[in-house]
């Protein structure tokens, strides 16, 4: 059964009616800018063909009652709940979250019964949490009437996310999952918020982008990317700049003399450097250049694992395996510590390098990975 039918075998099953509609959200990779959204730089993410579907009918109680596919037993909150963050937890935080976020920005949201199913895998770095929040967003919004214009549905789901679920996460997940095009990548200027749709042709170039589930166990990956976070803030201020994206890359060395630990000189180096490399990848891609975009996608790898210090064994013997597959370039994407690498291949030489990294993976021992070919996909939207 398709996801968007399991959403609706689920709500049928459960509630005993008919959904009123089914709303569905992608998960998203990003192409190249890692770690620059809460630095007020830029990233380049696609929405993907994975989604999330949220089958839903409002409910005269005034309360929400949510049931995913993941889990057996439906969970039920009502206002209060929704109004103290912690209060609902795993996966259904994101739902109350949301609930939450729209409540704190003064909207009168309608209780509901809804019904979750999910082709995006959860844990695998590809924003499943994202997806969950904006395909709910986009039917409490829809359900209530609520008048809520999409360009200021990313920040109300990035708040659930910060402010309910508590992960101080920045806004380039929620922004690709809802403003994400078919065949285009998102340009983001995470300070502005100003959005470029760029063209991102990979059947007309004969390419393909490989996303490779490294399947690796998240280790510490939350304390991880607070601390990369703490660290990027502390350099700012020591700076004397309101964020990263402040320090122009021509102007690096001199700020990095600045700056009296090693440590701190890596992190600030591979976000100066990885918004000057989305920007570059930008530029080739309106030239039509996808092809040559490989370098700068492997030298995002290279800033990742050396100076922001975020991958791990599995990702880079993935990235290895990739290029030497013939891949013209290879990173990981996501915030790190596991999740997912993406290459970008010959269409017709994407099942030989998905071979190479699982050949790879064997001889290392590790867990096998999963392979799927993608292309860019369209943001949330509602079915029907
Ligand atoms: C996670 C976060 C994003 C972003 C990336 C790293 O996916 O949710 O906001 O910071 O990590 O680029």
């Amino acid at each position: 059964m398709n996801v968007a039918d399991r959403a609706t075998a689920g709500f049928r099953q459960r509630y005993g009616a008919e959904p009123a509609g089914r709303w569905a959200a992608p998960g998203r990779v990003n192409l190249i800018g890692e770690h620059t959204d809460y630095n007020d730089g830029f990233v380049l993410p696609f929405a993907l063909p994975l989604r999330t579907v949220v089958a839903a009918a409002p409910a005269r109680d005034g309360r929400w009652t949510v049931w995913s596919e993941l889990d057996d037993e439906p969970v039920d909150f009502g206002p209060a709940d929704a109004d103290e963050p912690g209060r609902v937890d795993g996966w259904a935080a994101y739902v109350a979250g949301v609930v939450w976020a729209l409540r704190a920005d003064g909207h009168d949201v309608p209780g509901a019964r809804l019904a979750v199913a999910s082709d995006v895998p959860v844990g695998s770095g590809l924003s499943s949490s994202a997806a969950i929040e904006s395909a709910v967003l986009a039917a409490l919004v829809d359900l209530g009437g609520l008048d809520l214009p999409t360009g200021r549905w990313p920040r109300l789901a990035q708040r659930a996310e910060n402010d309910y679920v508590g992960a101080p996460t920045g806004i380039m997940d929620q922004s690709a999952v809802i403003r994400g095009r078919a065949g285009h990548a998102l340009f983001l200027d995470c300070r502005t918020e100003e959005v470029e749709q760029i063209p991102f042709d990979l059947d007309g170039a004969g390419l393909a982008v490989l996303v490779i589930d490294s399947r690796a166990p998240h280790r510490h990956a939350d304390g991880e990317y607070a601390a990369r976070r703490k660290s990027c803030e502390r350099a700012a201020a020591t700076l004397g700049v309101t964020a990263l994206r402040d320090v122009d890359v021509a102007d690096l060395d001199a700020a990095l003399a600045r700056l009296d630990d090693d440590e701190t000189r890596r992190r600030v180096r591979h976000v100066v450097t990885e918004n000057q490399r989305v920007l570059d990848t930008v530029a080739l891609l309106r030239a039509g250049r996808v092809r040559d975009t490989g370098p700068l996608l492997t030298a995002s790898h290279a800033s990742m694992r050396d100076d922001f210090e975020i991958t791990v064994p599995e990702i880079d013997t993935a990235v290895e395996a990739a290029l030497a597959a013939g891949a013209y370039g290879a990173r990981m994407t996501g915030g790190g510590f596991g999740g997912c690498v993406l290459a970008l291949v010959d269409a017709g030489s994407a099942d030989a390098v998905a071979a190479a990294v699982t050949d790879a993976y064997a001889r290392n021992g590790f867990t096998a990975p999963g392979t799927l070919t993608v292309l860019p996909a369209g943001g949330v939207t509602r079915l029907d």
